[in-house]
């Protein structure tokens, strides 16, 4: 077997392009872009095959808030690997992943008391969306088959995540194969009160239909970083306590601090009865998720056999991914990883409300460790983003966009003059590539 050291990037993009298929890229794209070959990554930056460092702007895809090989995560995988690596989940525990159930749920919100582990994002919110329709259905309220999103909504890209997603491109080609989601209009930038009364309405008029109400709180991050107010959430949640369904609180993107807050929920101090959670969860380490839910929720599963939640994945609970995952949980608590947020925050709101000033910049916006500008009106199609990403890059800064959405996510333990110069190469590139 070769070694991966030794192989030239020239080899390396040469097998890129002819035999992996990448996430997102069209095949034009594909054979024509020449990628970034990143070899190395460290605290707060992607290293290159020649050697060329970028800043990591986006958390690598909002994982990485910890910073890349943080010496206590990669001690936690070496020690963990020694004994245990994976083992089945069903009928067997592992010591790592009911501690991390405990952990995880001694910081959640209130009420929250069982961790379901899965992989990802989307596996997270499918078992959102089967543990409420499968409880429905087992607990004297088989109409309630139908879920509220909002528009705009991205929850995954497994099939029952984009029925519930709202984003054209990710949902219109799979449309004829997706279920029937009342999707809340959010028709444009202070359109959440227009769609949180949508949902007020449809709650008092067909509660008997509507299984849970999935909501990304706080932050819609895939429609293009879009922010909206904790009391509106705060509706979600009486709304939905009030008709007695449940409330999803997709915090894949959002928690874990993202907003400021552990989760975007304890500003509204709304407690949900299901949370995903992913990404930040394992450090942007290993591929590890969990739905969270409370005893009430769990408690529609007990009985026998035929009432168990059906559904699972071979990694769930896996030991490497929860012994990092627990270590994430330490580092926050030991490296006080939320206080530091605050302060970061005033940064980059500053530097943010800054870009206002610039020609072709339409609106800045910011929450917790979230920065962003939109340079465009095309939304995720749009391509102005993708200039100002090509700057970034020769600027030494990742800044991949959501289309004319410009953004930043950088790690939460961001040092102050790493950030700074983030922010600064952000700025140079919208000035030079938008007018
Ligand atoms: C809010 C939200 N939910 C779910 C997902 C899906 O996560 P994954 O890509 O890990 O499946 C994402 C991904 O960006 C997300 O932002």
């Amino acid at each position: 077997m070769k070694s991966a050291a030794n192989v030239s990037r020239a080899e390396i993009v040469e097998l890129h392009r002819r035999h992996v298929w990448p996430p997102y890229t069209s095949a034009d794209e594909h054979a024509s872009i020449d990628p970034l070959v990143i070899v190395h990554a460290e605290g707060s930056y992607l290293e290159d095959k020649n050697g060329k460092r970028y800043i990591d702007g986006n958390g690598s895809w909002w994982t990485n808030v910890l910073g890349h090989g943080h010496p206590r995560l990669i001690r936690a995988l070496r020690e963990q690997s020694e004994t245990l690596l994976h083992c089945a989940s069903s009928m067997i525990a592992n010591p790592q992943a009911a501690l991390l159930a405990a952990e995880i749920v001694a910081v959640a919100p209130k009420g929250i008391s069982r961790a379901h582990f899965s992989d990802d994002g989307s596996t997270a919110v499918e078992v959102a969306i089967k543990t409420a329709f499968q409880y429905w259905q087992q607990n004297g309220r088989e109409r309630r088959v139908r879920f509220i999103a909002l528009s705009g909504a991205f929850h995954g890209d497994t099939l029952g995540a984009v029925s519930l997603g709202g984003v054209a491109a990710f949902r219109n080609v799979f449309a004829p194969l997706v279920f029937d989601v009342l999707h809340a209009p959010v028709d444009d930038v202070d359109g959440f009160e227009k769609a949180v009364h949508a949902i007020e309405k449809i709650l008092e008029t067909k509660s008997d239909e509507i299984a849970a109400v999935i909501v990304e709180p706080l932050i819609q991050g895939a429609a293009g970083m879009r922010m909206w107010p904790a009391a509106l959430l705060r509706r979600i949640r009486e709304a939905t306590s009030k008709a007695d369904t449940f409330l999803i609180a997709d915090e894949v993107f959002t928690g874990y601090g993202r907003t400021g807050t552990m989760w975007a929920c304890d500003q509204a101090q709304v407690s949900p009865d299901l949370l995903c959670t992913a990404k930040s969860f394992s450090g942007g380490v290993l591929p590890m998720a969990a739905t969270l839910s409370t005893e009430r929720v769990y408690e529609g599963f007990k009985g026998d056999r035929s009432r168990a939640l059906m559904h699972g994945h071979t990694f769930s609970g896996n030991a490497l991914g929860a012994s990092v995952a627990r270590e994430v949980l330490a580092i926050y608590e030991d490296e006080k990883i939320l206080d530091q947020i605050a302060l970061k925050h005033k940064r980059i709101a500053q530097a943010f409300a800054k870009l206002q000033d610039l020609p072709g910049v339409v609106r800045t916006r910011s929450l917790g460790m979230v920065g962003a500008c939109d340079v465009g009106s095309g939304g995720y199609a749009g391509k102005s983003g993708w200039r100002v990403y090509e700057h970034g890059l020769s600027m030494g800064a990742f800044l991949r966009p959501l289309g004319d959405t410009v953004y930043i996510t950088p790690r939460f333990n961001i040092e102050d003059s790493v950030l700074d110069r983030l922010l600064e190469i952000v700025a140079e590139s919208i000035r030079l590539s938008v007018r």
